[in-house]
């Protein structure tokens, strides 16, 4: 399917977005503790990396998502009832699980709006290429931040809205920050739209602790990839090689953690900023929260944010959730 001419993009000047992105690596660079924000992982290259991480053995959470998105895709029309439906999809990535709950509906002789949000233009060209093409379904790509795009998108959508948040994406953020996202998204919907959530359950840390050490190396590249973003976009000069992915659980957060290290006492000079920046040896950068949940996790947010829980659909492991909510208002 050709989305290139579908495309819908953020007005966000070019320049005001490297303004930014130059902002948060200075106000994370000068952190006591050092922290880069997760969202700059996706520039075309990270998204890359991040589609290998995906189909690798050892990350579990994306198959195991496919697994159960398939074995219900066939049930959700029925339980949300509609003859046409616009789907939104946050960080819609490659479009592969998107296209299964697609089918679904169309399978039902629903009629389906699909608007796909990803802040990397590169994420939307594989969806494109990745979607199938039907006479029931329209598709719009929105290349934005998640909140821009859904107001872009909402001021075009007329039917009952099902939001997709997969792949445990909202594990990014912390257990504050998702109720605040999730309650923002419930001001943005109305009654009785859905919202269809993925969460990666919290299991055997031996199993977590591969997943976000992969045995390719895929997941230190994603990580290094972000260091590599700052010297092509703002002239950094980090040398890759004196810096080491570090991925850990914290059983106290119930979050998986990901670092780079600096592994020897260095400098980073970074041109754009016209600064330095002083690493001590093996001092972190902290780079990503995966937060991991259990049932009642969930259940809780749920009531807290103002939905009803409708169904919790999970693989036979209980290793991921796909939790089915509905607005109340
Ligand atoms: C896309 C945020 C769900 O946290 O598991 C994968 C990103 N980071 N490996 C996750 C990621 C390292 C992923 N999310």
């Amino acid at each position: 399917m050709d989305l290139s001419k579908l495309i819908i993009k953020n007005n966000m000047e070019g320049n005001s977005q490297k303004d930014q992105f130059a902002i948060d690596v200075l106000t994370g660079l000068c952190a006591k503790s050092k922290n880069l924000p997760a969202k700059y992982f996706y520039d075309d290259t990270g998204s890359e990396v991040f589609q290998k991480i995906t189909k690798h053995e050892d990350y579990y959470l994306t198959t195991t998502e496919f697994k159960i998105l398939n074995s219900i895709k066939n049930q959700l029309p029925e339980v949300i009832g509609e003859k046409e439906i616009d789907i939104i999809e946050l960080g819609a990535g490659d479009g592969h699980k998107s296209q299964l709950i697609i089918d679904g509906f169309l399978n039902a002789n629903c009629k389906v709006n699909f608007y796909p949000i990803d802040i990397s233009e590169k994420a939307m060209v594989m969806l494109s290429q990745n979607m199938v093409s039907h006479p029931n379904l329209t598709v719009k790509g929105v290349v934005a931040e998640y909140f821009d795009g859904l107001r872009l998108v909402r001021n075009q959508s007329k039917n009952k809205q099902l939001v997709l948040f997969l792949g445990s994406n909202i594990g990014n953020f912390d257990r504050i920050q998702n109720q605040g996202f999730l309650r923002r998204l419930w001001m943005s919907l109305n009654a009785s739209d859905s919202v269809l959530l993925g969460f990666d359950l919290k299991k055997d840390v031996s199993i977590l602790t591969a997943a976000y050490n992969d045995s390719s190396g895929h997941t230190r590249e994603f990580n290094l990839n972000i260091l590599r973003r700052i010297n092509a976009e703002l002239g950094g000069n980090f040398n890759i090689d004196k810096f080491k992915h570090f991925g850990v659980y914290n059983p106290v957060l119930g979050a998986m953690e990901s670092y780079v290290l600096s592994t020897q006492e260095q400098d980073v000079y970074v041109s754009e900023l016209q600064r330095a920046f002083h690493f001590d040896a093996y001092e972190p950068i902290h780079l990503e929260y995966s937060f991991k949940f259990t049932h009642g996790d969930i259940e809780f947010l749920c009531q807290q944010t103002g939905f009803e829980l409708i169904k919790q659909y999970s693989d036979k492991k209980e290793y991921f959730v796909d939790s089915l909510w509905k607005v109340v208002k």
